[in-house]
């Protein structure tokens, strides 16, 4: 063959000239592809060859990081701007329970029932967790109501802490107790390794649940991390044994059967519902198992290739830290996938949230009702043989329901699986109505008033909660207490002065 080409090209050299076109192209092609690759990581180097400081261990001060990376500080700290609403999320508080307050009974027996608001900005997870009623008022470092591993995913404290006090004693402490150390809100040192800066895992648990799978979380790729450091918080997890081991409850899998299966393997409840006496579950937030069954996840992206996507600056490309709902910045998220306009684009994540919170509407009505016909039972003399069904029912909706809500990002980052989650939730709502029915029939109730719960303050009457005592108590600890841990905290160095 080779032979006939070099006749073929001593007859007509305009063919040898062609075949040296066509490699020069190509390799031209090739040479720009790889400069597109390295230039990235040049990007990198150059930055960080320029560094100002040397960064060593775990450093949880955000601002020093900040001299060597101007650009990620500067928007990591726009995680504290309240100035962005879409349909139905946005980065302001809002009082959940104000609008949903059939919420209050789902979870009466609960601290959620006092007191429940969207999450924020990542700038504010140190001062919400202190401001919510549920972290309750401990002064004495023994004092509850929680553990310390409440604090787990709110700050670059924590693995400082656990790496100088242990991983199990940081758990087995007391919330309170940790006060004045863990002060600086989620930060660089939570996702970087100041060494190299490459994405790093800090918290035990994710490198745990990945162990037990017999899976190596080391071997994960540059993309993979790009959802893995996320996923060191935003997950479904429990406090395991008196030890309060903060535990992913994914050995068996990542579906919402598959965690219930494991949950009710080891016979574990939240806590016993104190209207309908069901044991039941709290779903945390299952964003990155959810948006891992979705169309995105499967396709291979990363949480940061919409919640951090990448801005240029003066020809400096880098990961626009201000970690927030993408349809703040359509131009620079979605449409660097889609060719499509904005309002196309904004329409289509409504439209999944609209059609699923039409469904979770139903299922907080249908739901609470099921609550309140159980306690009916009850006060009307049911015994425990006859509530059996009902409230396994009871807990089987619920942790559906709370599994699909509680994920906010659900909606749109995984529309089919959280629907078919949701009417699953709903079925089992209605069958557990159906079986309840039965029991007050057997117990001669025929007739069942519902309590008015049309509002936050009457449903958290309704459940017994005293919160104006509440309201008072927390006001007057945070006007106490946590000035004393910021103070302290600033004597030791662990916080900036500002
Ligand atoms: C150390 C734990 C932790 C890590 C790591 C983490 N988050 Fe968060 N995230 C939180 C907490 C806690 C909140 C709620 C803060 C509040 O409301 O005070 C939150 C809030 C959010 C919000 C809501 C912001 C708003 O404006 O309403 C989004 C979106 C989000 N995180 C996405 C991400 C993404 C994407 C990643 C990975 C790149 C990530 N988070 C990594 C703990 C974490
Ligand atoms: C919630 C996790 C998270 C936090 C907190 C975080 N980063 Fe990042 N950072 C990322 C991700 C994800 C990338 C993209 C990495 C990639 O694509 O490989 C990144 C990339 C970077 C890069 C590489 C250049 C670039 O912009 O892509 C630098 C430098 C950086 N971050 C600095 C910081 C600094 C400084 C802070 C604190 C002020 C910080 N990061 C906080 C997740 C985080
Ligand atoms: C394909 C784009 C895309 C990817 C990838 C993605 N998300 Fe989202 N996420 C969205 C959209 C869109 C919303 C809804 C925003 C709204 O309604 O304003 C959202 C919402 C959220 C919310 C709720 C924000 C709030 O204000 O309450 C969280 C938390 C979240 N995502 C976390 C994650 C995590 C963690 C990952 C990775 C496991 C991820 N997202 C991957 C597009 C994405
Ligand atoms: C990094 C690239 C990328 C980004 C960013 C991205 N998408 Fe996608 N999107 C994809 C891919 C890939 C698919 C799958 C397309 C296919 O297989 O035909 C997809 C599918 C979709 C679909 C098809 C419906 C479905 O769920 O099956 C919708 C709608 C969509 N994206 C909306 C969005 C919106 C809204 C945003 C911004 C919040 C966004 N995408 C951001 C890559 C991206």
């Amino acid at each position: 063959m080779f032979t006939k080409l070099a006749e073929a090209i001593k007859r007509k050299p305009l063919i040898g000239w062609g075949i040296f076109g066509v490699v020069m192209v190509a390799v031209f092609v090739l040479g720009i592809l790889a400069a597109s690759i390295t230039e990235r990581r040049a990007e990198i180097a150059t930055l960080f060859n320029n560094k100002k400081v040397e960064i060593a261990g775990i450093e949880p001060h955000n601002e020093l990081w900040g001299t060597n990376y101007p650009r990620e500080y500067a928007t990591w700290k726009k995680t504290a701007d309240m100035d962005f609403r879409s349909k139905h999320l946005g980065n302001m508080p809002e009082d959940v329970l104000e609008s949903r307050p059939e919420m209050v009974v789902l979870w009466a027996g609960y601290a959620f029932a006092q007191d429940y608001s969207a999450p924020r900005g990542h700038a504010y997870a140190i001062e919400d967790i202190r401001s919510t009623l549920r972290t309750g008022t401990p002064v004495a470092d023994g004092d509850g109501p929680q553990p310390a591993t409440c604090w787990t995913c709110k700050s670059p404290d924590v693995p400082r802490m656990m790496q100088e006090m242990g991983i199990e004693n940081f758990y087995k402490d007391k919330w309170g107790a940790l006060g004045d150390e863990v002060v600086n809100p989620i930060g660089c040192a939570d996702c970087h390794d100041p060494q190299t800066m490459n994405l790093t895992i800090t918290r035990p648990a994710l490198v745990e649940a990945f162990e037990r799978q017999g899976k190596n979380i080391a071997e994960a790729t540059p993309q993979e991390m790009r959802n893995l450091v996320c996923a060191q918080c935003h997950v479904e997890y429990y406090f395991q044994g008196d030890g309060k081991y903060l535990t992913f409850p994914w050995d068996g899998g990542f579906t919402v059967e598959d965690m219930e299966k494991y949950y009710d393997e080891a016979d574990y409840a939240d806590w016993t519902h104190a209207v309908s006496r069901a044991p039941m579950l709290k779903a945390q937030h299952p964003d990155y198992e959810l948006f891992m069954m979705g169309t995105h996840g499967q396709r291979g992206l990363g949480c940061a290739d919409c919640h951090m996507p990448y801005k240029s600056e003066g020809g400096i490309k880098y990961s626009d830290h201000q970690i927030v709902s993408p349809l703040k910045n359509i131009a620079n998220t979605c449409q660097t996938c889609h060719r499509d306009s904005e309002e196309n684009l904004r329409k289509y994540v409504y439209e999944y949230q609209d059609k699923a919170l039409e469904i979770r509407d139903r299922i907080e009505t249908e739901l609470s009702k099921a609550h309140i016909l159980a306690k009916t039972a009850w006060d009307n003399g049911a015994n425990e043989a006859q509530m059996a069904a009902s409230l396994q029912l009871l807990r089987q909706a619920q942790w559906r329901w709370d599994f699909a809500v509680a994920s906010h990002g659900g909606s749109f980052h995984a529309p089919v699986e959280t629907q078919r989650i949701l009417a699953h939730s709903l079925d089992r709502t209605l069958q557990a109505q159906l079986e309840l029915q039965k029991v007050l029939f057997a117990n001669g109730v025929t007739d069942v008033n519902l309590p008015d719960i049309s509002t936050k303050s009457k449903a958290q009457e309704y459940i017994g909660l005293d919160m104006k005592t509440l309201h008072d108590k927390k006001d007057n600890w945070k006007q106490t207490v946590v000035p004393k841990w910021v103070e302290k905290a600033k004597g030791n160095g662990r916080l900036a002065m500002k």
